[in-house]
């Protein structure tokens, strides 16, 4: 037989954001970015190629893709074939652990997954610079999830140097508070689209993200947990504010999430050093010392579902009889 291979990925969570497109084509980022991959919320994915199929076929959590979802997969697989010389379809079977539509259902650990173990099925190679490359195109994120822990994605000048790698840092965790499960009104990809596009503040935030990031990278050269989290929430409210100043305007935080602000402020006022984020929706991640992780997820269990996570594995592949 041959041609098959699994893959799991985890989510990251960016603590400097990823927010708009230089080239929309081969998706480099305005900025670079830097994230942590997590511990939870894996998506396992198999392909299996099927030279006799018509179509790739994709299934997540059981249930057969079509329309928007399946045409990404495609043409993802697309830019496989075409570098491995194969023309196989494949079938496509993900199983993602995030609860649906809860913000952490993420592009990011799906197209890790897939970008690995499609190359394994194609016989494509798998060193972690190739596969960052490859994930990004499926999602800019997802080029952070194939390296374990913290990663800096870097915008790179073309596709050769587009990719992310680890960086040192001090021992963190998070804690997720989903204020809401629903599904996001309009999708981080076009909702960066409309900012770019629109913001008279957008080249003002291109450029502070790309001096965060010197920033960063320096705190966590230095370990400096305290800079950490203080670039991390700043960089944060940024990008929320850059997105509200789109026209239309996009407001991905709620009520709640913004009390979820307050409330790590006030944690602060206390001497607890916790520092909190959000990505395109209304759920809250605060950056904490692990010794004080468990105390700030019961303070904050009032505003919705809380987890601690931590730093997780970067793309692994399960299994694989490539072709
Ligand atoms: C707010 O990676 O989902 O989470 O590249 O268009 O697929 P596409 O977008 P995506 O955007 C992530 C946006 C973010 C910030 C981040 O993860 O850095």
């Amino acid at each position: 037989a041959g041609g098959t291979a699994t893959a799991r990925a985890f989510p990251n969570i960016a603590l400097v954001k990823y927010w708009g497109k230089r080239d929309e084509a081969v998706m480099l980022p305005a900025a670079g970015s830097l994230s942590l991959t997590l511990d939870a919320y894996a998506t396992t994915t198999a392909v299996t190629l099927d030279a006799s199929a018509a179509s790739d076929r994709f299934e997540l959590n059981g249930e057969a893709q079509a329309g928007d979802r399946l045409r990404r997969v495609t043409r993802f697989l697309d830019l496989v074939r075409e570098r491995s010389g194969s023309t196989a379809r494949a079938l496509v079977r993900s199983h993602n652990e995030a609860p649906t539509g809860a913000g952490l259902a993420s592009s990011a650990s799906g197209f890790a997954a897939l970008a690995t173990a499609a190359s394994a099925a194609y016989g494509l190679p798998g060193d972690p610079a190739s596969l960052s490359r490859l994930a990004r195109r499926g999602s800019g994120s997802a080029a952070r999830s194939i390296i374990p822990g913290v990663s800096v994605w870097h915008a790179g000048d073309g596709d050769e140097t587009s990719f992310a790698e680890p960086v040192p840092a001090p021992e963190m965790r998070m804690v997720i508070v989903t204020v809401d499960e629903r599904q996001k009104a309009i999708s981080s990809r076009e909702a960066m689209r409309l900012t770019a596009l629109t913001s008279p503040f957008y080249p003002a935030w291109v450029a502070s993200t790309e001096q965060s990031l010197e920033a960063m990278l320096e705190a966590c050269r230095d370990g400096d947990f305290t800079r950490i989290g203080r670039i991390t929430e700043s960089h944060a409210l940024r990008m929320h504010a850059v997105i509200q100043s789109a026209d239309p305007p996009v407001r991905y935080l709620a009520p709640t999430s913004i009390a979820v602000f307050d409330a790590v402020s006030a944690l602060r006022d206390r001497g607890v050093e916790a520092y909190a984020t959000a990505d395109a929706g209304p759920n809250v991640c605060v950056v904490v010392r692990p010794a004080e992780a468990e105390a700030v997820a019961d303070e904050l269990r009032g505003f919705g579902r809380v987890r601690v996570v931590g730093p997780g594995a970067g793309a692994e592949l399960i299994d694989a009889d490539p072709r």
